[in-house]
């Protein structure tokens, strides 16, 4: 198979859809790579590191999608790229096509097989395509928290780890899931003392059998999660409640009863943010005050980290990936229904209930799709 990987367009996008290392497996795996020139500049890999991974350097993304078989991307792809996907081509990729009508209608007006990276699903009930992600989300909150809380940053000028004879940070990890366990194992290894807070009494058995002597935890109670806040010096907000909006956890009035200068990280803001006065921010300018308190509200923390978050990415799409260049997508879908899971738009057809809901269209189950 011919294996495509553009460079992506999407503003202040740095990662790119296939690593060397990728390229590499797919190059023994007998396929032809062709990477876009500079697509992976951006996550620090050059054109030469391809070229020695055995895949071949294009000039343009037209050609890129001009020739492959199959796209491997990270973001949705814009309206540019959109119409250059023909039919018969499967494109590999993020695509989050519930709130995004205008992009769904391309595809299916393309004709390709679309595979979403955020649907595919695994045994444990699990994502492993968003899972990487939000670990290097949860795991950067400590480190971006702890910058805010510095007094030129407009905090509270309180270290996480405190010093000999002086007490650590109190950080409160508000969601224990894939983000808030990452980001309070990274507290706690900072030094700092930790709670976590969830709603699910499992996770917190889990939590407290793993890392019972790292941090604490406790049920996300209103009373608990309130009276944590007003000790805590800095706050992660990791709460996910599937296909909702996030909760408001802590509202604008609570503020106030804060400690002055705290710092707030809604890790959550991609779904709206669990705090009232959370509002989407940028790398450029992630951090703003409100009543005293302040908040880094970044809503793709990943791209801080490129290179991690591409290496990241492409480990768990690898498999996925070879699978469908090794047995072609149909086989592959149907060989394992957490890949079928992932399929979204076949041949001009909506194959994903949720959204087909979302959007008021007509969908066809994926194993169909199979038979298209
Ligand atoms: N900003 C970013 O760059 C970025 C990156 C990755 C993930 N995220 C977001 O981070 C959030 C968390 O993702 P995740 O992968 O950890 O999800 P997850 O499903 O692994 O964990 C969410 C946890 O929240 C808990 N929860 C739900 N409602 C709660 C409540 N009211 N109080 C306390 N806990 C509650 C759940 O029980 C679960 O354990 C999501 O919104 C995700 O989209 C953001």
């Amino acid at each position: 198979m011919k294996i495509g990987c553009p460079k992506e367009i999407k503003p202040q996008e740095f990662r790119v859809g296939m690593t060397p290392d990728a390229a590499r497996e797919a190059v023994n795996g007998g396929h032809e790579v062709l990477i876009e020139t500079k697509a992976g500049l951006g996550a620090g890999f050059a054109d030469a590191d391809y070229v020695a991974a055995g895949a071949r350097i294009v000039d343009t993304a037209e050609e890129v999608f001009a020739k492959a078989d199959m796209i491997v991307k990270v973001k949705e792809p814009q309206a540019v790229e959109r119409k250059r996907l023909r039919e018969g081509q499967v494109l590999f990729t993020y695509l989050h096509l519930a709130p995004d009508p205008e992009q769904t209608k391309d595809l299916l007006a393309s004709g390709a097989t679309c595979i979403a990276y955020e649907t595919v699903t695994d045994d444990r009930g699990g994502l492993p395509l968003l899972a990487p992600m939000s670990e290097v989300a949860g795991r950067l909150a400590p480190q971006v928290g702890a910058w805010t809380l510095q007094k030129a940053n407009g905090g509270r000028g309180v270290l996480l780890g405190g010093v000999p004879g002086v007490s650590p940070a109190k950080v409160l990890v508000i969601g224990g899931g894939v983000v808030g366990t990452h980001a309070a194992k990274v507290a706690a290894g900072m030094g700092a003392d930790v709670t976590v807070l969830d709603r699910s009494i499992n996770r917190l058995r889990y939590l407290d059998d793993v890392f019972g002597g790292q941090f604490k935890n406790a049920y996300a109670s209103a009373g608990n999660t309130i009276t944590l806040a007003r000790e805590a010096d800095l706050i992660i907000g990791a709460v996910l409640i599937p296909g909702a909006a996030a909760p408001k956890l802590i509202s604008k009035a609570q503020l106030k009863e804060l400690k002055p200068g705290a710092a707030l990280v809604d890790v959550a803001i991609d779904q709206g943010g669990c705090f009232e006065t959370s509002r989407a921010t940028t790398h450029q300018d992630p951090i703003y005050e409100v009543d005293g308190i302040m908040h880094y509200c970044v809503a793709n923390m990943p791209g801080a980290v490129a290179r991690t978050s591409t290496q990241a990415l492409g480990n768990a799409t690898m498999p996925f990936m070879l699978a469908l260049a090794n047995k072609g997508w149909k086989k592959a879908c149907a060989d394992d229904r957490h890949l079928l899971n992932g399929l979204n738009v076949h041949a001009g057809k909506l194959t994903y209930d949720a959204v087909g809901t979302a959007l008021g269209l007509p969908v066809i189950s994926a194993a169909e799709a199979l038979k298209i």
